[in-house]
């Protein structure tokens, strides 16, 4: 008989929680969202850690997080949070990210801003060498959607790709700040962090979804061997002046 093999979504919750480790009694949190980070608030609920708060990256975490008896705290109202827990769509070998699956990368980012640790919680599916396999999220505001898609078709950073306005239940998806979201096919980001930075500077994009500037510090991946622990600490500083 064959070793038994984990589902994906068996994968997340295990690294969902190793990352209960990187959290102390007393603390207020960063929470992200997605699949992973539900795993990860149901075994804080479960783990009896008596966490003061979290502030939250989007508005079904929010609730999730109420749901469970944990105060959401308003982002205003931290000057910073030692530990930022979220999962990601992609993460290369350097800790950088695509992020905004969920739609939510807007307030992921800023929520990692605030964060001196970005812990990653993923399965394994999620590595990759380049960055791009995933069509990656920006969020535009929406009267310059066309234009940015057309710019992104024109090529940044020696790659270009096909955006698509991502759709909702009734037309083009609206994000918990009122804007809309392309989805970029077929790049191939090779510099994430210049990349993030050209794109940055287009008007109307309001968050691009590449997460270089704030890469994860740690990578909790999960695998069928057990959950890895990736280090980036210790790499290239981030271009903030
Ligand atoms: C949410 O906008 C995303 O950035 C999520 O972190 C990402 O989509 C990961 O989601 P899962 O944990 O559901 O795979």
């Amino acid at each position: 008989m064959g070793a038994a093999t984990h589902t994906q979504d068996e994968l997340k919750a295990m690294a969902a929680r190793a990352a209960l480790a990187y959290v102390e009694p007393g603390q207020v949190i960063g929470v992200g969202t997605g699949s992973t980070v539900n795993h990860f608030l149901d075994a804080l609920a479960q783990s009896g850690l008596d966490v003061r708060g979290a502030v939250s990256s989007s508005e079904a975490s929010s609730q999730r997080l109420r749901a469970l008896g944990i105060a959401v705290h308003d982002s205003n109202a931290v000057a910073d949070l030692s530990v930022y827990i979220d999962g990601a769509d992609e993460i290369d070998g350097s800790g950088c990210m695509i992020k905004g699956g969920g739609a939510a990368l807007t307030r992921e980012k800023i929520v990692a801003a605030l964060a001196r640790r970005f812990i990653c919680v993923a399965d394994q599916s999620k590595q990759v060498q380049v960055l791009g396999r995933f069509a990656l999220p920006v969020e535009v505001i929406p009267m310059a959607a066309a234009h940015i898609g057309r710019r992104f078709a024109a090529g940044v950073c020696g790659t270009s790709g096909r955006a698509v306005l991502r759709e909702g239940p009734e037309g083009p998806l609206v994000t918990d700040n009122g804007q809309h979201l392309l989805d970029v096919h077929g790049l191939q980001i090779t510099d994430p962090l210049a990349f993030e930075q050209t794109v940055n500077q287009w008007p109307g994009v309001v968050t691009v979804g590449v997460f270089a500037q704030h890469r994860a510090s740690v990578c909790l991946l999960a695998t069928q061997d057990g959950v890895q622990t990736l280090n980036f600490e210790a790499g290239p500083p981030s271009a903030d002046c």
